[in-house]
């Protein structure tokens, strides 16, 4: 048998991309390939990058200018290092990748990755090779699937694609472009891919999709099943005690999603839902299609639904035409709903966009200092949500051992981090911790006695 080769995945970008690289490492597995944290020792480089933003897609072209360094050293010791590039960038740019960085061998989008093996072959026999099709009916029928022991080294906590793609085309947005229509898999698929996760130890799934609560997947009965109904089916799946799933559209909440989250216990009561600004006249610009009360009321009917659900968002500043006014609009906003926690980016033209050609750029210096502003409200938001923990007992699902010798971690209901000294055995389960204390981000505590009511530690986990 020849030596494994060595692989090494740099990824950039949203859950969906980490989830990609965990794809990829299961399509190359049977090729013989194994993982390898040091990318200088790697036979083939994969940067599965994002083109989100203009910060986010140039460091492309920086890191392939140290991966050639790596692979000129590399061949001065006689062995051989590819390098390619997949992701958002690739899909993006692929031809002009192939034009501006010869070191490139192979180019692949997020839809051809268990196509690798061929394309890295193909790369062989004709020096480079690029693939950015879209598959024109069925994005996922040719998932590789992970060996349980892939499944039990990646832990706990597991990503499961339920949505790919966008059909919304905000207007300063490329995912559109990049990922192409939206699509749901099947029912029946994911709760394949469930029950397989939980067999092999995992206790919590992400449903993840750029817009997954637009989910609309055939179901075993013939129709289309709502996130809401999916997300029933998957609770009922033996070993699985935490359901999440990400990001949702405040345009795709429906009467099943909002009684899922009143009905199962295993809905985690966290929602991220992005709402990018709180000005009616940005949103419109936006192309968002909701107003910013059309947002508050979708919060409020989350809040009816149950009473401890706690939100995070995205947020642009400095999208073209943005006043002053309208920025205030998005602090009020903000300071109205109170979020546990959210994502500000200042705007960045992507080539391709309506937005990208839209006049009355706002001046960076102005863009900066609104960030600021932002940020220090939602960052006091956030520390006064992780407060309101102290003295009191919240569930938590521990991961993983920590860096203290004794010392395991796991997340609460809002994935706060939370730390304790137990044995290992408490990994996989959830059980209630009392908070004592706040370092930075992360909840320390002690396992709550045996003695505790369940009741008192659903009710103390209220926001
Ligand atoms: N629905 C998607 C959103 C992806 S992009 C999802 O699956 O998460 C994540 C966030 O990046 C967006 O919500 C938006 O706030 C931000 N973003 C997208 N395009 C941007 C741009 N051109 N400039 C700045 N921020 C952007
Ligand atoms: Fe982008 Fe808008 Fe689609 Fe989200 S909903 S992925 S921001 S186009
Ligand atoms: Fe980036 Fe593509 Fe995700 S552009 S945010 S990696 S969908």
């Amino acid at each position: 048998m020849s030596p494994p080769r060595k692989l090494h995945i740099k990824s950039y970008g949203c859950q969906m991309n980490v989830y990609d690289a965990q794809r990829m490492v299961d399509a190359l597995t049977p090729e013989g390939f194994v993982e390898t944290a040091n990318v200088d020792d790697a036979d083939l480089v994969i940067l599965n990058t994002c083109h989100i933003r203009e910060k986010a897609s140039e460091k492309v072209y920086s890191e392939l200018g140290r991966l050639r360094v790596a692979r000129d050293e590399a061949a001065s010791h006689g062995r051989r290092m590819q390098i390619a590039v997949a992701g958002c960038v690739a899909q993006a740019e692929g031809e002009e990748i192939i034009r501006r960085a010869p070191v490139v061998d192979v180019v692949v989008g997020p839809q051809s990755y268990h196509n690798l093996p061929q394309l890295l072959a193909r790369a062989d026999r004709d020096g480079r090779a690029l693939e950015t099709e879209f598959p024109i009916d069925d994005k996922f029928g040719v998932l590789p699937q992970p060996a349980p022991d892939a499944i039990r080294a990646r832990g706990i906590s597991a990503f499961v694609t339920a949505q790919e793609g966008c059909d919304k085309f905000c207007t300063f947005c490329v995912v559109p472009y990049t990922r192409g229509a939206e699509m749901s898999r099947p029912v029946a698929a994911i709760v394949e891919d469930v029950k397989r996760l939980a067999e092999n130890g995992v206790r919590e799934i992400t449903l993840i999709g750029q817009n997954v609560n637009a989910y609309h997947g055939d179901g075993p009965d013939g129709r289309a099943w709502s996130l809401g109904r999916l997300v029933r089916r998957l609770a009922e799946i033996p070993g699985i005690v935490r359901l999440r799933y990400s990001t949702s559209h405040p345009n795709d909440v429906d009467e099943d999603l909002l009684a899922a989250h009143r009905d199962l216990p295993a809905l985690m009561p966290f929602v991220h839902l992005p709402v990018q600004s709180g000005s009616d006249r940005i949103l419109a610009a936006m192309n968002r299609k909701h107003t910013a009360d059309d947002y508050r009321r979708v919060i409020d009917r989350f809040r009816s639904a149950s009473a401890v659900i706690a939100f995070s968002s995205d947020f642009i500043v400095g999208f073209p035409g943005e006043t002053e006014r309208d920025f205030s609009a998005t602090l009020a906003l903000v300071a109205q709903i109170g979020y546990a926690g959210a994502y500000s980016f200042k705007y960045s033209p992507r080539p391709g966009t309506p937005a990208a050609d839209m006049p009355e750029m706002v001046p960076a210096a102005v863009m900066d200092e609104r960030l600021e502003r932002l940020q220090q409200l939602i960052d006091q938001q956030q520390s006064a949500f992780n407060k309101a923990a102290i003295g009191r007992t919240v569930e938590v699902l521990f991961e993983r051992a920590g860096r203290k010798p004794g010392q395991i971690v796991g997340r609460t209901a809002y994935l706060q981090p939370a730390h304790v000294m137990a044995p290992d055995s408490i990994i996989g389960q959830v059980l209630p911790v009392r908070v004592d204390s706040l370092e930075r981000y992360s909840l320390l505590g002690e396992l709550a006695s045996a003695t505790s009511r369940p009741a008192d530690a659903m009710a103390a986990t209220g926001a």
